[in-house]
Order: structure tokens, then sequence, then C-alpha cells
């Protein structure tokens, strides 16, 4: 009796050891991006032990989600916000992870508001060197050699430049096929994910771009976010939602931005429960 009693008190405090310390193989929390407050707002009325702090004009709110640190980033529109604000969040959060999702326009005519694009591959739209071309013979926008984002290193040995073509981390992208059967309000594929700072209304470009480089949905923050991430050698997921569709006038919707963070945060429970090391 007196040795099984021993034994129970030594289970017991391994149990408590164990679970009071280290749960996950890494603790830095998750950071997702969203551009707009309806991008960002119901992730944030999801996470407990919320703490609202502002770098510059760009909102953090950092809390736990699934007993797991989150920070969620209201990065604002376009790419000079997405590379400050995504820069100053590796600076003061050091993430483990960068989820940047939204609301975007399609390019493919099979996709309707509602749809989600996972990103497999991102594309900046405006990265091009045009075609020479003489005074009085136009500037088609199809006369373009498209560019890959520059990436350098003028320091030390590893001096180099070159164009880089970027993707989601493919961990991340199995983990959000994992969990594909949650999502009821559309259908999820993976796609390519164009950005750039414009917005795309005119039908015969969009099918250029879908065409030619098999352009799923445009947005104006993946790209750049993806570039940062990157350079910091931070696993990178895209998301995007249908918001709206020139190809079917299908005009802007913002309750898709809420559809797509229920599922992000799908993805992120997902993620948490498998990078516990005790289940
Ligand atoms: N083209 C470009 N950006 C779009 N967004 C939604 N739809 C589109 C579209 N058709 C997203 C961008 C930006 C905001 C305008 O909404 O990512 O943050």
């Amino acid at each position: 009796m007196k040795h099984i009693n021993k034994f129970l008190t030594a289970l017991l405090i391994l149990t408590l050891v164990i679970f009071s310390n280290a749960l996950y193989a890494d603790e830095r929390p998750i950071l997702i991006q969203g551009a707009m407050p309806s991008e960002t707002d119901y992730m944030i009325s999801k996470l407990t032990d919320a703490k609202e702090i502002n770098i510059m004009q760009y909102k953090y709110v950092s809390g736990k989600f699934a007993d797991y640190p989150v920070i969620i980033s209201l990065t604002g529109s376009g790419s000079v916000n997405i590379i400050i604000s995504t820069l100053k969040a590796i600076e003061e959060f050091n993430p483990v992870i960068i989820i940047n999702q939204g609301t975007a326009g399609a390019h493919d005519p099979k996709l309707h508001t509602f749809d989600i694009v996972l990103g497999s591959d991102f594309m900046n739209t405006s990265r091009w060197q045009s075609l020479q071309k003489s005074a009085g013979e136009g500037a088609d926008y199809r006369d373009i050699i498209y560019k890959g984002a520059s990436y350098f290193n003028y320091v030390g040995d590893d001096e180099r430049s070159e164009e880089i073509f970027l993707q989601s981390d493919e961990n991340l992208l199995n983990i959000a096929h994992e969990v594909i059967s949650t999502y009821k309000q559309g259908k999820i594929s993976d796609g390519v994910i164009a950005t750039s700072d414009s917005w795309e209304r005119r039908i015969d470009r969009i099918k250029y771009l879908h065409s030619t480089y098999g352009t799923s949905c445009e947005d104006m923050e993946t790209e750049p976010s993806s570039q940062v991430a990157s350079m910091f050698k931070i696993p990178f997921l895209g998301v995007r939602v249908i918001s709206n569709s020139s190809l079917h006038n299908e005009e802007f919707n913002p309750a898709s931005g809420e559809a797509c963070q229920k599922y992000v945060l799908e993805i992120v429970k997902q993620y948490i429960s498998k990078s516990k090391i005790v289940k």
C-alpha cells in the first residue's frame, strides 16, 4: 500500500511537471494578419486575455486562442502598410508562423463570393518589365515580361541578387487541407494569389492574367507579406476568400471576411493541436 501511494505521488508530480512546462514544441505566438477591421474583428473577439498594442499606426491584439499565444494584426491595405506592419510584428513578437488572410477579387471564372483560395504560389502583378515599344506603338498591358520578387544580399560571402517566386509553407498548406471539411460557406481550392496595389476591373486583363499565369484571385497584401516572412525564414500561409468577382458582376461583400476568419481559426486550432508535445 505504501509503495502504491509513493508511486501515485511520483506519477502526479511528473504529470504536473509535464503539463505546466513544455506543453508545446515552440511557445512563440502565431501572427494572423488582416488589412481591414472586417478581416480581423471576428478573430479578435475569439481571443482570451486580449491586449491591444499599437506600433506606429498599426494595431496588434495579443491574446490566447485554444490556450496558445496569438497576435491578430490589423495591417492596413497595400504593399507599404503590409511590409511595415509585418516587419514591426516580427521585431516585436518574434512569431512562429505568419498567416496572411482576407478578401480578394476572383480571376478564375470557377470561383464565386465565399469560395476560398489557399495560396500555393504568390505573384506580384505590378513587377514586370515591358517589351521595347516605339512612339505610337501603344502600351498594351500584355507587352510585359513578368519578374519575380527581387531578393538581394550584398553583405558578406552570400553576395547575390535574384528573382524569387514565393509560395506558402508546405506543412501549413497541408494543415489547411486537413480542415477543409469544416468550411460550409463555399469551395476551397489551392491557387495562385496575385498581389498589386491596384484593383483590376477590366475583364480582358483579368482573363489575360488568369490564362497566362494561372492566377486565381487578386489582393493587395499577400505577396509582399510572404517576401518579408521568407527573409526571416518564418513559415508563411496565404488564405484569401473571394469577396467580389468582376467576371460575374459580384460586388464586394464584406461578410466574406468573417467567413474566412472562421476557417483560418480552424487552421490555427489544427496547427496548435499538432504542435503539442504532450497530447
Ligand atoms: N482587388 C484588389 N484587392 C482586393 N481586395 C478585395 N478585393 C480586391 C480586388 N478585387 C482586398 C485587398 C485590400 C482591400 C481593398 O481588399 O487586399 O486590402
